[in-house]
């Protein structure tokens, strides 16, 4: 289904430009990081890209087949969990899918291995923990076996260690072979899990570059700031 192509998209609200004419291609194999300040536009660029918004103007592309939506997850900062046990929300997640009955208690109970959470399956979801909860979000977008997953500052509400070990499943996801398109305005975990960074600065895609070269030279006045820590308003 990939590439994923966007067409000189424009978002607007009330007759606030909210993301202005951004083109990208994201393709499969890499892990891409839509970095930028806060109120950048990043949240509402990942949604465009989902699905979850229509650009007022331009337009959002993937490369074949018609089943796409399927085909993707989506991780907010705030997991979005069901009052049930962490198992019930994968078998629950499964069915949705049209997963057959009989083979979705072996699947949740894997995802569930997968990210750790083997010993509090059927615990309820609600009395996790912040970084058990957003293992639980991934362990679920993962069951699906999706083509591509976003992720929308998945670490934002987490403690250090329990960020170190949601970006560990990440990385995770990405070897199994999922496109990850993450959102994030943290300098280090660009570094740690992005192959590649789109700057992203007042709606306007500033600058597109490998991780390293974008370290090294970043060649917008915005990324510049950025890097540095300036606060984006000076
Ligand atoms: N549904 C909406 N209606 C009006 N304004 C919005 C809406 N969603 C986001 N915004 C505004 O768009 C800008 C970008 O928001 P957002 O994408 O959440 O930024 P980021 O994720 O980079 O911090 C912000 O100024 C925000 O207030
Ligand atoms: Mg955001």
């Amino acid at each position: 289904m990939l590439p994923l192509v966007l067409e000189s998209v424009t978002f607007e609200v009330a007759g606030r430009r909210i993301i202005d004419r951004v083109d990208a291609t994201f393709t499969h194999g890499t892990r891409t990081v839509i970095l930028g300040p806060n109120g950048a536009g990043k949240s509402v660029l990942l949604r465009l890209c989902h699905g979850l918004l229509i650009p007022s103007e331009g337009a959002v592309r993937w490369g074949r087949g018609d089943d796409s939506i399927a085909r993707q997850a989506m991780v907010f900062q705030r997991p979005v969990l069901l009052r049930r046990s962490a198992l019930r929300n994968l078998t629950h997640a499964l069915a949705l899918r049209r997963v057959p009955r009989r083979e979705r208690l072996a699947r949740a109970r894997a995802a569930l291995d997968t990210v750790g959470l083997a010993s509090v399956a059927e615990r309820s979801a609600r009395v996790l923990s912040g970084g058990e909860q957003q293992r639980l979000a991934l362990a679920r977008a993962r069951a699906v076996e999706p083509a591509v997953l976003f992720l929308d500052e998945p670490t934002a509400n987490l403690d250090p260690a329990a960020s170190r070990e949601v970006e560990s499943v990440i990385q995770d996801i990405h070897e199994a072979g999922t496109k990850i398109i993450m959102t994030t305005h943290n300098l280090g975990q660009a570094r740690r899990l992005g192959d590649e960074v789109l700057f992203l600065a007042r709606g306007r895609l500033v600058e597109r570059a490998g991780i390293d070269d974008f370290f090294r030279h970043p060649s917008s006045s915005e990324a510049v700031a950025f890097i540095r820590g300036e606060l984006p308003w000076h």
